[in-house]
């Protein structure tokens, strides 16, 4: 019997070390050491020995067994950190390729030059207010001076909804609207959305932007405005940027003016850009209307005020050089990606 576990003990080592995967291995083990193993059926026939060799026998099929696992042992540990090498090989992550780019959204043109226009006034004191889209009659033309008939609301058709309700075609209504709550004094910029039944083109767009401000304090004159609007014209185009104030007409402000700011590309020698002007309108301006005023509550014996409207478009496509106001809609993201 000693002779017999000495060959099981033998081959079975032997054919762990042959062995070629964990399947086996799991064959041999089950073969040897399971239930109806060599082993265990040396085991079984101990009953034919004496006393005597009993427990000595015993002792020697215990200690083949357990070198027979602790060989079972060391070859599956051997396996399977073979296995982790070749799984390793095979998922290496090679971090050397470029890495997917999250693509970053960005403002449009239109809100960037709104922010700037909106840094320049907070800067100088003033408050950023928005007024309704949908605008009554009375605030877009009334209270500015445009009653019914009037030839001015032909230049500024617009969308009706009903008789008395409008698409605002300015940003100019929040004026009244701002006067109308009585604090004084006033000190306000009004970013938003206008609309005009214009047909597209390049410089026209039934839907667009301008940026309102006022002013309303005691003792304010033509040089407060002069003077602001050139700060403000110098802050969005360059510290060497001139002036000038042209005559003009607006229903609401007596005396009212267009500014021109000298052409930033040329400085004011002409080129392409002003269309050899070496000047670009930018803006309406003037000084609030006494009867605006009082329509509003205002007394224009204590108060006086200066207004302005800039379109914001306009500034966008100045300061960006673009020249069709189409591209500012179409939302092309190859366009809007260069700002
Ligand atoms: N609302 C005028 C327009 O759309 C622009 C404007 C001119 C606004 C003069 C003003 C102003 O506040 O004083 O053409």
């Amino acid at each position: 019997m000693k002779e017999q576990l000495q060959k099981i003990k033998e081959q079975t080592m032997q054919q762990i070390e042959k062995s070629a995967d964990l399947k086996s291995l799991d064959e041999i083990r089950v073969a040897i050491l399971g239930k109806k193993g060599e082993l265990t059926s040396l085991l079984k026939g101990m009953k034919d020995l004496t006393p005597e060799e009993k427990p000595v026998f015993g002792q020697m099929v215990n200690d083949a067994r357990k070198a027979i696992e602790e060989e079972l042992e060391a070859k599956k540990s051997a396996f399977e950190a073979k296995m982790l090498e070749l799984r390793l090989k095979e998922e290496v992550i090679d971090v050397t390729l470029p890495a997917k780019k999250v693509k970053r959204g960005h403002r449009h043109p239109n809100t960037i030059a709104q922010e700037e226009v909106e840094r320049i006034f907070i800067g100088m004191g003033y408050e950023v207010v928005e007024g309704p889209e949908i605008e009554t009659d009375y605030y877009n033309f009334e209270a500015l001076n445009i009653p019914a008939n009037h030839p001015a609301k032909d230049e500024q058709d617009t969308f009706y909804i009903t008789k008395d309700i409008v698409l605002r075609t300015q940003t100019s209504p929040v004026q009244a609207r701002v006067m109308e709550q009585g604090k004084l004094p006033i000190r306000i910029i009004s970013p938003g959305r206008v609309f005009r039944s214009d047909e597209v083109d390049a410089t026209h767009s039934p839907s667009f932007h301008q940026i309102e401000g006022l002013v309303i304090d005691k003792n304010i004159t033509m040089a407060d405005l002069k003077g602001t609007l050139e700060v403000f014209a110098k802050e969005l185009f360059g510290e060497d940027t001139r002036t000038k104030f042209r005559p003009h007409h607006f229903p609401f402000t007596e005396p009212s003016a267009e500014m021109d700011v000298s052409c930033f590309k040329c400085g004011g020698k002409g080129c392409r850009f002003c269309k050899n002007e070496g000047w670009i309108e930018i803006l309406g301006c003037g000084m609030v209307h006494p009867h605006v005023l009082s329509m509003c509550g205002i007394d224009p014996e204590e108060y006086t005020g200066f207004a302005f409207g800039v379109g914001l478009e306009r500034i966008a496509l100045l300061k960006y050089e673009i020249d069709d106001m189409r591209l500012l809609y179409e939302n092309d993201e190859r366009f809007l990606a260069q700002f």
